[in-house]
């Protein structure tokens, strides 16, 4: 493959940071909302937690979320109404609670016990207007701990909601939900548990397909590249079996190849290798559904189709 110029990457990089705002995504944004805006008149702050496998969009959830409410300098302070941590590894409440100091700006956050931290981070989340505090990754508290450790740290985050008066929006994988669930007292503060899924080629192919087609339209070629048309929707789901994480590499791959080809639109034989460059090797056969006729789509997807649940609907 030929070097990129420089026009070339430019066009490249809006691939990348493209960004779509469908209609589950935006639900839970909306109910992120309420919490932020809605704790300040209730008794106790509304906290919500997220859980879904990795690549559906939870980063980018707190990302468009903390980019609508950005930390302002204020003649006295750094005012960070949006808070965003990710849990460490190893984790541990001393750790988490170093790492959100320093999410901060505080200095020195690796000294003294977890409760001169604690301590610490509480008069800190009130300086600095602290209004909603996400904690991405919080699987990592929780996985491979022992029923003690789950229930020391439920009972911290009980804490930080109760002494802050702060919402707390928890994102992480599905194995996160035990430390909500295992708690007598978090279920109630966590009013909205929401499962994450990827698109759902029954319940989502109109969102999926609406998705593409706004990606497509936002892709950087001289055509559309008909992503969201019949022959290659159930293709584009196949691939990246409904994630957003796999279906941005394959659009980004394809792009590159596209680009690179000086071609008008992306075509199905850079999908196709595309899909062989970064996606083959995480899929579950080795089929390249780019290559496959119409027949052996359909009965991928059925087969596909028959192994997989919607547990929740967002
Ligand atoms: N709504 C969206 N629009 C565009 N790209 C998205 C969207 N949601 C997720 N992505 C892309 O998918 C990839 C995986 O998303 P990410 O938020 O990191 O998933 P998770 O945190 O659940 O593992 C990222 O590269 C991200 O840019
Ligand atoms: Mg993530």
């Amino acid at each position: 493959m030929r070097e990129l110029s420089e026009e070339a990457l430019a066009r490249l990089s809006s691939v990348g940071t493209a960004f779509v705002g469908y209609p589950r995504f935006n639900s839970l944004l909306r109910e992120i909302e309420i919490c932020h805006r809605e704790s300040a008149f209730t008794h106790e702050p509304i906290s919500m937690l997220i859980t879904g496998e990795s690549g559906v969009g939870k980063t980018t959830l707190i990302k468009q979320y903390a980019k609508q409410h950005p930390r302002q300098e204020e003649a006295e302070r750094s005012r960070i109404p949006v808070m965003v941590t990710s849990v460490p590894v190893p984790a541990d409440i001393r750790g988490l609670a170093a790492q959100m100091l320093r999410a901060l700006g505080a200095h020195l956050v690796e000294t003294g016990s977890a409760a001169y931290r604690t301590e610490r981070l509480i008069q800190m989340i009130a300086a600095c207007g602290v209004e909603l505090i996400f904690l991405d990754e919080f699987q990592h508290l929780v996985e491979r701990a022992t029923p003690n450790k789950i229930r020391a740290v439920s009972d911290w985050v009980k804490t930080l909601i109760n002494e802050t008066g702060t919402p707390i929006v928890l994102l992480g994988m599905p194995s996160a939900a035990s430390l909500v669930q295992e708690n007598d007292q978090l279920p109630r503060r966590f009013r909205f548990k929401r499962s994450f899924e990827p698109f759902h080629w029954h319940y989502d192919r109109e969102e999926f397909r609406l998705t593409i087609d706004r990606l497509d339209q936002a892709l950087p070629f001289e055509l559309p590249s008909a992503l969201g048309g019949a022959a290659l929707l159930p293709r584009i789901f196949l691939a990246c079996r409904g994630r957003f994480g796999f279906l941005n590499n394959l659009l980004y791959e394809a792009a590159r190849h596209a680009i690179s080809d000086a071609s008008a639109r992306i075509e199905v034989h850079h999908l196709s290798r595309a899909y062989d460059l970064v996606l083959v090797a995480d899929a579950p056969n080795a089929a390249n559904p780019f290559d496959l006729s119409e027949g052996r789509v359909e009965s991928w997807l059925e087969q596909l189709m028959a192994t997989t649940t919607k547990e929740t609907k967002c």
